[in-house]
């Protein structure tokens, strides 16, 4: 494995690679994050694996202090990929001073207006700017011709595409659906936040958007009730629903603004259920 903590010696090897898939991460690496490793490995011979807690996609009150820092599991992890994949991996671990050289409170902001407005942008006014800031610095040091992100965090898939065709930058964005633990709670490092009676309880969220979905298919113009009794349900379980909606895969469009009795323009659509909810301080999200 290549590990990199200074830019020079990444441009250095990067000059000498062929064409890049780039897996950016903020590290505690799971099996969600292996799988975009893999995906990558579908497309390029040359993988840069980033991992860097992103200070400015964090509001003034979340878990960025206690966000799981494991860099020597990452490695590991990664270690047992790279066999497993017969490749050799090269992993960005860069500092804060590399990323933000003039502080985060001063640094250049890259804005994607209207599709981080809503869903999580709603209750995280700050964190898509933070996002897309920060993936914009990766595209800019890794230049790669491809770049993997996971479905669970679908709004960030959206706003990076926008990015990208916004910037110009010449990078194919990979979406890869969420991986699930057994019972269907999409994988996610803040999972390990949840207390063991807390984990029984999460199952219900992945399955009340599931069912919700199935409902929706069978008869979208109830949309508005069926949402509000999932809701409910949601809430008669013990979780804090921050949102539940359907909106439209690519535009982020609300269904509330589209005509569902016309029937003809619903099936032209092409819909998900989004969700966040709080089980204690833990937030989870998903869609599907
Ligand atoms: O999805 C994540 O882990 C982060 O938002 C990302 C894309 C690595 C940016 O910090």
């Amino acid at each position: 494995m290549n590990c990199f903590h200074q830019l020079d010696a990444l441009r250095n090897h990067l000059a000498q690679t062929p064409s890049t898939a780039l897996v950016p991460t903020m590290g505690n690496l799971h099996q969600g994050h292996l799988t975009l490793v893999k995906r990558a490995a579908d497309v390029a011979s040359h993988i840069v694996v980033s991992i860097y807690v992103n200070p400015t996609q964090f509001g003034p009150n979340e878990d960025l202090d206690n966000y799981p820092r494991t860099l020597a599991e990452d490695l590991q992890k990664l270690t047992a990929l790279e066999q497993e994949l017969g490749i050799t991996l090269s992993v960005w671990t860069p500092d804060h001073d590399v990323m933000y050289p003039f502080g985060i409170t001063e640094t250049t902001r890259v804005n994607v207006p209207g599709l981080s407005e809503p869903l999580c942008g709603g209750s995280r006014p700050t964190h898509f700017s933070g996002v897309a800031t920060v993936v914009s610095k990766l595209f800019l040091q890794t230049q790669p011709a491809w770049a993997i992100f996971g479905e669970k965090d679908y709004q960030q898939l959206c706003v990076i595409r926008r990015l990208c065709q916004d910037m110009g930058f010449p990078i194919q964005i990979i979406g890869v659906p969420t991986q699930r633990d057994a019972d269907g709670l999409a994988l996610s490092s803040r999972n390990q936040y949840l207390s063991a009676e807390q984990r029984q309880i999460a199952a219900h969220f992945p399955k009340v958007l599931q069912d919700t979905k199935d409902q929706f298919s069978q008869s979208p113009a109830d949309a508005p009730s069926l949402l509000k009794n999932a809701i409910d349900e949601l809430q008669s379980k013990g979780f804090k629903v921050d949102y539940l909606e359907i909106r439209h895969s690519n535009t982020l469009e609300s269904i509330d603004t589209v005509k569902l009795l016309d029937s003809l323009d619903f099936r032209k659509k092409d819909w998900r259920i989004f969700g966040a909810v709080y089980l204690g301080k833990t937030r989870l999200i998903d869609n599907i």
